[in-house]
């Protein structure tokens, strides 16, 4: 009886789980009844996660993976089922100082945030797509609806997620798949750690976790919060874009000159 209950529950494949927003979603999902596969590249922090989990250890796999490393994401994919909710949420967040401009900065996040994502959606999707079920959520931001200070490498990742999930999702549909974007705004972090300024409607990793998983059914195509911040950032993006740019400007303190 207790395997029979156990074998109806759903699978969630997350990657970058290890810390943040991927973390608490694992606590969530396991709390809602799901077997999670989590995946990142510290096998430290993993196992950290898996000893705060260990009430649910049968229902909680680990796997240390680059989502840069399509053969190791490949490697997993092999070992595993056919995932109900397959969450690509692993990014990092590196500001652009424009003294010290690197191409690097540049070259890493679109590796990890705009690469890593695809690479990892080759690896988990064919299984889907034999399944003919599923959902798939990918982690972009409200950074990737509107040019920001210090987003120019951050937000074009993002930006090109939102294109990405706007078009597999046509794709997707005729399998039966579902696609969602999601869209956060501030979230308390590490990775938002380096920011030297207030951030507006920060919120908990637990409450954008919280938000994302009461939101992954409903008919929506984009999750986004929290509320005002994101609703007050929408707005921007329908105003002219010498006002938004003097707007932003201004409430970023980008309005004095150096
Ligand atoms: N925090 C925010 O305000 C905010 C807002 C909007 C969107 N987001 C997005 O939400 C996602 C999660 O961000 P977060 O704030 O939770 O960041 P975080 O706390 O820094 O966690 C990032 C996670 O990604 C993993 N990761 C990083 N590089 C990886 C790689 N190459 N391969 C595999 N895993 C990797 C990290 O684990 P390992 O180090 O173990 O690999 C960690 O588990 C990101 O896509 C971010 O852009 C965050």
């Amino acid at each position: 009886m207790k395997k029979l209950k156990n074998n109806l529950k759903k699978t969630a494949i997350i990657t970058g789980a290890s810390e943040g927003i991927g973390a608490s979603l694992v606590n969530k999902l396991l709390q809602n009844n799901y077997k999670v596969i989590a995946i990142s590249r510290s096998l430290k922090k993993l196992s950290k996660l898996k000893s705060i989990n260990s009430k649910y250890k049968n229902d909680l796999k680990v796997f240390s993976a680059d989502v840069t490393n399509s053969s190791q994401l490949l490697l997993i994919a092999k070992k595993i089922v056919s995932p109900d909710l397959l969450i690509l949420n692993a990014g990092i967040y590196k500001p652009v100082f424009i003294e010290n401009f690197s191409i690097e900065t540049f070259i890493k996040q679109s590796e990890i945030n705009y690469l890593g994502v695809i690479k990892s959606f080759d690896a988990f999707i064919k299984k889907m797509l034999l399944n003919r079920s599923g959902t798939v959520l990918i982690m972009s931001s409200i950074a990737g609806w509107i040019g920001l200070p210090k987003a120019s490498a951050y937000a074009p990742t993002k930006s090109a997620l939102r294109l990405f999930a706007q078009s597999i999702r046509y794709d997707l549909a005729q399998y039966n798949i579902t696609v969602k974007l999601c869209s956060p705004g501030f979230v308390n972090t590490k990775a938002v750690k380096v920011n030297d300024f207030k951030m507006p409607g920060l919120i908990e990793p637990d409450v954008a976790a919280g938000l994302i998983l009461k939101n992954i059914s409903n008919k929506k195509f984009e999750i986004t919060f929290p509320w005002f911040f994101s609703t007050f950032m929408k707005l921007l993006t329908h105003l002219p874009d010498n006002l938004s740019y003097k707007l932003i400007k201004y409430a970023t303190s980008y309005d004095k000159e150096k």
